[in-house]
């Protein structure tokens, strides 16, 4: 793992994620940049001194030295490293499980695709509610056509944590991720402006081809934006709007999506997240609950009866079943189940940075419409 460290967020639920279905043992972790705090971090947690390295590439190259070394790398720190990172892991073959959004430029992001394709290498990128089983059978619902053709797309992501100036009261997370420096040029847009983006491409089956997008900036003397609003062209000729945005008070964790079709509508709500709306044209809602999401991406992703309620831990301890499931595929030369295959992976956190691109192409321009790239 690189980052993680004490007193961070990510990097802890990752760590129990990956524990959840037996698949995965943390032997070495990079934690913090800070080489005391590293070890400090991966001692608390029960690994030997050893292993808790003070600088990622001092990680990489002594555990490659290593007959137990470390195989697949967990990058949970903040953006501006994920592509450095992932660079030095893919370049000594490690498999990859990296933070969103993949990196802080297109660029950036479109090396890392070039580089894992020559090395052959896994590599996942956590857009978490990809792994919902509500999701998943909404996934698979839309390709099974029975929204018909689809027409319009709704989604948001809202949250109030950045309301006021959290970033100069000395809270970490608030602290970096203002900082272009670090977060990249995407505030809001970046950090959960992506997931909805992937979202809409996840569930709908259908690529965003151009955006008009404002980006804009509540708290006074913030550098990135806090608040985004898009609207969407996507193949096929269906519309949409995104909204993205951490200034929005009384509001959580609230990623919302809606899709209507010819023939019918879903809508999924994050903070409800064992349920599913399904509208068949003129006919009543039905209200989906986990254990009647039968298809089999939604049952591969279901652990519990229903009745005990799943949520986010169990959305990101299932892309690491998917991604561990990759690679036992790969080792027994077998083809991966779709299952599998419906984890998020490089391409999706490329498109993230396209998508990232175009936005704020499209608001420099004076919010004009935007190709995607
Ligand atoms: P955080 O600030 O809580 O943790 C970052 C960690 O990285 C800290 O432990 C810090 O010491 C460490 N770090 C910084 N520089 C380092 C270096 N050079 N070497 C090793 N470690 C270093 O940040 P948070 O909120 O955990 O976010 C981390 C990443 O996770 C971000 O990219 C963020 O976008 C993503 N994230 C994703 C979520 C999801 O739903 N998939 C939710 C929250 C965050």
């Amino acid at each position: 793992m690189v980052g993680g460290g004490e007193g961070s967020f990510i990097g802890a639920a990752h760590r129990v994620a990956a524990r959840l279905d037996d698949q995965f043992e943390l032997v070495a972790g990079a934690f913090s940049s800070d080489p005391a705090r590293a070890l400090a971090s991966g001692v608390a947690i029960g690994l030997p001194g050893e292993r808790c390295y003070g600088g990622f590439e001092q990680m990489v190259a002594s555990e490659a030295q290593r007959q137990d070394g470390a195989e697949v790398v967990a990058i949970v720190t903040p953006n501006h490293l994920h592509a450095p990172v992932a660079t030095v892991c893919l370049q000594h073959g490690l498999d990859v499980i990296c933070e969103k959004p993949l990196a802080v430029s297109l660029a950036e992001a479109d090396a890392l695709v070039q580089l894992a394709a020559a090395q052959q290498r896994l590599f996942t990128v956590t857009h978490t509610y990809a792994g919902y089983p509500a999701i998943r059978h909404a996934r698979e619902l839309v390709a099974s056509g029975a929204l018909g053709e689809l027409r319009v797309v709704q989604v948001e992501y809202a949250q109030d944590w950045l309301a006021t100036d959290l970033e100069q009261t000395g809270h970490k997370q608030a602290g970096w991720r203002i900082d272009p420096a670090q977060a990249g040029p995407a505030g809001a847009l970046g950090d959960i402006g992506t997931h909805a983006f992937h979202l809409v491409g996840y569930v709908g089956g259908i690529a965003v081809e151009q955006v008009c997008a404002e980006v804009h900036t509540f708290v006074p003397g913030r550098q990135l934006d806090d608040h985004v609003q898009v609207m969407l062209r996507l193949q096929g000729g269906a519309r949409g709007m995104l909204w993205a945005s951490q200034v929005a008070s009384g509001e959580h964790n609230a990623l919302r999506l809606r899709l209507y079709g010819s023939r019918g509508a879903i809508r999924f709500d994050q903070e409800v997240p064992d349920s599913l709306w399904f509208t068949p044209l003129g006919e009543p809602t039905q209200h989906l609950r986990r254990g009647a999401l039968n298809s089999p991406s939604a049952a591969a992703a279901t652990r519990l009866p229903p009745g005990h309620p799943e949520g986010w831990y169990e959305a990101l301890a299932q892309l690491y079943r998917d991604f561990a499931e990759l690679w036992h595929a790969r080792a027994e030369a077998r083809v991966p189940p779709p299952w599998a295959l419906a984890t998020p992976q490089l391409h999706d956190g490329r498109q993230g940075l396209a998508f990232i691109d175009a936005v704020l192409r499209s608001h420099r321009a004076g919010q004009c419409w935007v190709s995607l790239q």
